[in-house]
């Protein structure tokens, strides 16, 4: 069995930034109210003048990620893209990516598990590494969220929360014993799956149906969010899938180098940092900035922490994250 190790990183964001302030301006809130309940100043929505959408972000994102691995487009085996906004229902980001990047007929997948999506692809495409079917693997996080937020203050709980962009790495088959990807753990709870979705359209509901009834306060094809319910499981998940993680490796809390949460809300993250012990310097958060980017999210704060230096060689990287249906998860990387 092989190991697999990341070789490359990339993220692209939207230029364009919403203020806590500009949404005060389209919806009932405030700044004090946002940063104080999740930690979040500023998120970047596309601007729809721009050519950004999942995928077009996604190419960004690759592109930058190909190049630091040092590989070039035709070295990628196959693609997983993680997304819950793909530019079309059907089919997904994946071979919009592969035509965009004008790669070879290679595989394309992909996964949605929404704020989970990121971990789910990495442990995909680890197990594919390590069984020897493929090299280097591209992995996306990638997501449009502004194109489906209700901007009225009746989605003022979910839309302040939410922002776009893209993330992505390549993994590779790597040799050393004892680096790369040690191990991944992966969780689902589908019994909670009505209190964080998008219900509508579904195919007991299709867009006639909806066209038909003509409901000017159909809320279904916006997303819902039991707020309090999910902060509540986010904590006790999150802690879960870490210590599972590190007692698979025979490890400590203390060895943590560097934690990556899922920038779901900064005080879920402040939560898990105090629960471990960890010090500031070992937990990376940017959701100040972006919000919360879903499947982008963990790679965006991966990309960013490794560019500003703070991921060194043999630390050992820890990935965590929670979200819609329930599902969670986490991976341990030997830098
Ligand atoms: C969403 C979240 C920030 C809301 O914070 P909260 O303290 O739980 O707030 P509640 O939903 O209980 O709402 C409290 C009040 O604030 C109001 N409110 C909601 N959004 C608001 C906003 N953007 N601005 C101002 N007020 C708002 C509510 O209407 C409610 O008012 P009421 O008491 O008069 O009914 C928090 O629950 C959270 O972060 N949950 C987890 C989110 C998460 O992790 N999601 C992603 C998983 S991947």
């Amino acid at each position: 069995m092989y190991n697999s190790k990341i070789s490359g990183l990339g993220y692209y964001v939207p230029d364009n930034i919403v203020t806590n302030n500009d949404l005060s301006k389209i919806m009932d809130t405030t700044d004090e109210w946002i940063q104080e309940r999740t930690g979040i100043k500023e998120r970047r929505w596309i601007d729809p003048k721009t050519d950004d959408t999942t995928s077009t972000m996604a190419v960004k994102a690759s592109k930058i990620a190909i190049e630091r691995s040092g590989l070039k487009k035709n070295d990628i085996d196959f693609i997983i893209f993680a997304t819950l906004s793909p530019d079309m229902y059907f089919p997904g980001g994946g071979v919009r990516v592969q035509d965009m990047l004008e790669m070879p007929t290679i595989g394309a997948l992909d996964v949605r598990n929404q704020c989970s999506g990121f971990v789910y692809a990495l442990s995909v495409a680890d197990q594919f590494i390590k069984t020897g079917m493929y090299k280097n693997i591209l992995v996306i996080g990638s997501e449009n969220h502004s194109g489906g937020l209700d901007k009225s203050t009746r989605g003022r709980g979910v839309t302040v929360i939410f922002g776009d962009g893209a993330g992505a790495a390549v993994l590779s088959r790597c040799e050393q014993k004892g680096k790369g990807i040690l191990s991944s753990h992966l969780y689902s709870e589908g019994k909670h799956a009505r209190e964080l979705m998008m219900d509508g359209p579904h195919t007991g509901r299709w867009i006639p149906e909806i066209l038909k009834e003509n409901d000017p306060n159909d809320e279904s094809y916006y997303p819902y969010m039991n707020g309090p319910f999910v902060f509540k499981h986010a904590v006790t998940r999150f802690s879960e899938a870490i210590v599972d993680g590190l007692e698979a490796n025979n490890l400590k809390s203390e060895n943590i180098d560097v934690l990556i949460p899922h920038q779901a809300n900064l005080r879920i993250a402040q939560f898990i940092q105090r629960k471990f012990k960890l010090s500031d310097d070992k937990v990376y958060n940017n959701i100040m900035n972006y919000g919360n980017t879903t499947a982008a999210s963990i790679i965006i704060a991966l990309t960013e922490a490794w560019e500003k230096g703070k991921i060194k060689e043999n630390d050992l990287v820890v990935l965590a994250a929670f979200g819609a249906g329930f599902t969670w998860g986490s991976v341990i990387i030997r830098w």
